[in-house]
């Protein structure tokens, strides 16, 4: 495990300065008392680590029992193609995202609700909203090239970050290939160190290509993932075994 720190610490010195300190991420082992996998739930796939569910979140979310961060990246509602069970240009968009932020049991929430919802989601009061600075985005918008997003944050989580601002490039991450919005790995590690201690577990319930399960394990934290596409829980999973490799090179 040591070996491992050194190496995530040696690749992505942006965590450490964030105040990670080393010594946080001792093993789960060590300080988990409660079953892992969490019982009640037909998990795809699961390790010390991990726990990715394949379905609706809407029917698995009454099943979880409370976790420390809930770190997340809905569907935004601009007609993309996740697959044959995901509708993004729902009519109902606004009822529906309140319908899975009300099952939310959590000490607190991240979710990245895209510009154009910001206005939907203010009525819901976040405790603060942050910026992650996207600044090779090619993206044209109303105002010239689209820079940056929201990230809300909901609830009182421990606070590591010394900003509320996160840099990370769009980069075209080759292990998620086969999923169209895969956030950088760098920014979802910079918001679990920012906003979970080691040990912590973190919960996404739109789990996608798997970045934020992959950025969680290299963290020393739990985290569990709920996808409702068969084929995005094959390439979370996936990239969860070249995450290890990688990280023991
Ligand atoms: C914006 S993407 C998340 C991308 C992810 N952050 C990543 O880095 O790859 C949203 C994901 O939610 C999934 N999804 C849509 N509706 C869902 C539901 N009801 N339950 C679980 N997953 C759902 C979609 O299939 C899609 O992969």
């Amino acid at each position: 495990m040591t070996d491992q720190i050194s190496n995530i610490f040696a690749e992505d010195a942006t965590c450490e300065k964030m105040g990670e300190s080393k010594s946080s991420l001792i093993s789960l082992k060590e300080t988990s008392q409660k079953p892992w996998p969490p019982a009640g739930v037909k998990w795809y796939y699961s390790d010390d680590y991990t726990a990715i569910a394949h379905g609706d979140c809407r029917d698995i979310l009454p099943t979880l029992e409370p976790v420390d961060l809930v770190l997340t990246d809905p569907p935004y509602n601009v007609g993309m193609a996740f697959g044959d069970k995901t509708d993004d240009s729902r009519s109902d968009y606004e009822q529906w995202c309140e319908g899975w932020f009300s099952m939310l049991n959590t000490t607190a929430s991240l979710i990245t609700p895209g510009i154009a919802n910001l206005a939907m989601w203010m009525k819901h009061s976040p405790r603060w909203i942050l910026a992650w600075s996207k600044a090779n985005s090619m993206k044209r918008v109303t105002v010239g090239f689209n820079c940056w997003e929201p990230i809300l944050l909901f609830g009182k989580p421990p606070c590591n970050s010394y900003r509320d601002l996160f840099m990370a490039p769009t980069v075209a991450q080759k292990e998620a290939v086969g999923h169209p919005t895969p956030k950088p790995l760098l920014l979802f590690k910079q918001l679990i160190v920012g906003f979970s201690n080691g040990g912590d577990t973190v919960l996404d319930i739109f789990l996608g290509s798997g970045t934020t399960t992959l950025a969680a394990k290299q963290l020393g934290r739990k985290a569990i993932g709920i996808e409702i596409e068969e084929k995005y829980c094959e390439i979370a999973v996936k990239r969860l075994a070249q995450g290890v490799l990688s990280f023991k090179s």
